[in-house]
């Protein structure tokens, strides 16, 4: 018999992915798939989706348990924050409920925080001694602190404020979409964004995720900061890779 492995199931503002995760590999055992998500994303809407991945990958995970990522604080299985999907999520037993529909295993976790543990076993912040900070730039920013290879959850450092204005709506990667910056202006935001993150935290090593992350070339080398910065080596994958390692290592 075919081995099972964890699915991983990323809840994003825009899609719904999931894929079953070699954990030996650090990698999507089968080709990822992608739902968008419905116009009203509510708790009850994308669980609906979870479960048709579920049963899409049935094959290759089996009852296999599931990580699930949701873009908001996670705080002992409660959904604590929605900045960017239906405010009904708030207060949402995210395991509980999918688990009511389909008798296996869910862990629920920040999304950014799953994309942290994703590089911590698989890939840029493997081995490194002392503080990484990783972000997500996409529609917000995520952020996961992993100190000396443990995971500090919840550090919402998107939301710093610089100048009075929340940082993830001047440096995510959706304003630079939707203001049309270049590069060059973009990377501006981010230089100010990541200076600050950096006076305050001291890290050693920062990365750098989200679907933007393979762009990486266009803005990391006009960044100048104290720290390395790295664009993240599992790339988009990271989350749904790391929602997996959890879900499998508690
Ligand atoms: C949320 C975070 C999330 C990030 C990326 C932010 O707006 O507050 O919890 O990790 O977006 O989705």
């Amino acid at each position: 018999m075919a081995k099972h492995h964890p699915l991983g199931v990323d809840i994003g503002g825009s899609g719904i992915k999931g894929a079953p995760v070699d954990l030996d590999a650090g990698a999507f055992a089968k080709d990822r798939l992608r739902i968008d998500t419905p116009k009203e994303s509510t708790p009850d809407a994308v669980t609906d989706i979870v479960l048709d991945i579920a049963k899409h990958f049935q094959s290759a995970t089996g009852d296999s348990p599931i990580g699930v990522t949701v873009p908001g604080v996670v705080t002992r299985g409660l959904v604590r924050t929605a900045a960017n999907i239906d405010k009904s999520w708030i207060g949402t037993d995210v395991a509980a409920l999918i688990g009511s529909k389909l008798d296996r295993a869910v862990t629920v976790v920040n999304d950014a925080d799953a994309a942290g543990v994703g590089e911590l076993h698989y890939g840029a912040a493997r081995n490194v001694e002392g503080l990484v900070v990783l972000a997500t730039l996409g529609t917000g920013i995520g952020t996961a602190l992993l100190d000396h290879g443990r995971l500090i959850p919840n550090s919402e450092l998107g939301h710093l404020e610089i100048d009075g204005i929340d940082a993830e709506t001047r440096a995510s990667s959706l304003a630079r979409e939707t203001e049309d910056l270049s590069w060059e202006e973009w990377s501006g935001r981010l230089q100010r964004y990541f200076a600050h993150v950096e006076d305050l935290l001291w890290p050693d090593l920062i990365v750098v995720g989200g679907g933007v992350s393979k762009h990486a070339e266009q803005y990391l080398p006009l960044l100048h900061l104290r720290a390395p910065i790295v664009a993240a080596q599992l790339g988009n994958a990271a989350g749904i890779v790391g929602a997996a390692w959890l879900a499998a290592n508690g």
